[in-house]
């Protein structure tokens, strides 16, 4: 259960789908005339099917990584691949999840889910009914078969984050990128969603980067964490989450990861 230092060339050239290579990347923000490096020399391969969960303190990078997988944000220096393919703005295989589910309000729960399929342009475009069939079958993924004509104004914060996860589901990426997904749900309905994803991730084979400040979310997720230090001159670290699935909450051995992530921030 020893944290080790990521090696400089820890990525192999990537091929398989929903294989992510991050090789020397760096990025500074410039702000009021100078330069705040944010992530500095990061590498780290993540394989297919993997969850790797990301935790750091406020200000450590978590989001801009996950920009920067996304396409949203561009990197000053390094190489990001996902699927062997290097990252240049949006697209379909890279679904991202925020806090807030972002759901259209005028559109019911179905024509959320169906949106990004119908988004989609020239050969990939699916006609409505193929898209409306699988948006159902997304939304029964995530249990909201019953809601299907519903507003978003008429669900629970946890039913909302269900859609949008559905939503991201549907267009099939290669990879699920969820910046504090939970963050702004009660604790029993986080709980309930951890589950809920762990077994969506399983039964889906989705390679998943997710952000989190819950340290025990981020055992229960985790095939392995990757630690974020606040200080640029400290290295990231990543922990590898030893533990069978479904994960026990309240044994021995999970509080000892927890704990060893507390350490990890000096809060130990
Ligand atoms: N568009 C931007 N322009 C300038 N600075 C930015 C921008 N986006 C992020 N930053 C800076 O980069 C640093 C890292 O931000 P980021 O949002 O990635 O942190 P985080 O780890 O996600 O934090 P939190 O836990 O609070 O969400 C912060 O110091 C922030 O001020
Ligand atoms: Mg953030």
């Amino acid at each position: 259960m020893t944290a080790a230092a990521l090696s400089a060339n820890g990525s192999s050239p990537a091929s398989t789908r929903g294989e992510v290579s991050i090789r020397d990347l760096s990025k500074s923000f410039r702000i009021a005339g100078r330069d705040f490096p944010v992530i500095r020399n990061l590498n780290v391969a993540i394989g297919a099917g993997e969850s790797l969960v990301i935790v750091g303190a406020s200000g450590s990078g978590k989001t801009t990584l996950l920009r920067i997988l996304a396409g949203l944000e561009t990197a000053d220096a390094g190489d990001v691949r996902v699927s062997g393919r290097q990252v240049s703005g949006v697209g379909a295989e890279r679904a991202m999840i925020f806090q807030e589910p972002r759901l259209l309000p005028w559109v019911n729960v179905l024509g959320n889910v169906a949106f990004g399929l119908e988004l989609r342009q020239g050969a990939r475009k699916v006609p409505r009914r193929e898209a409306e069939a699988q948006a159902r079958h997304y939304l029964s993924l995530v249990g909201l078969t019953d809601f299907a004509d519903a507003f978003p104004r008429q669900l629970s914060g946890g039913m909302a984050q269900r859609v949008g996860i559905a939503r991201a589901l549907a267009v099939q990426p290669e990879i699920l990128l969820l910046d504090e997904p939970f963050g702004a749900l009660d604790a029993m309905t986080r709980i309930t969603m951890q589950n809920e994803l762990t077994r969506i991730w399983h039964e889906e084979q989705v390679t998943m980067v997710l952000v989190t400040h819950d340290l025990e979310e981020a055992v229960y997720l985790a095939d392995r964490v990757l630690v974020l230090p606040k200080e640029k001159h400290r290295a990231p670290r990543l922990l590898d989450i030893d533990l069978p699935r479904p994960r026990d909450r309240s044994s021995p051995a999970f509080t000892r990861y927890r704990e060893a992530l507390l350490q990890e921030f000096g809060l130990h």
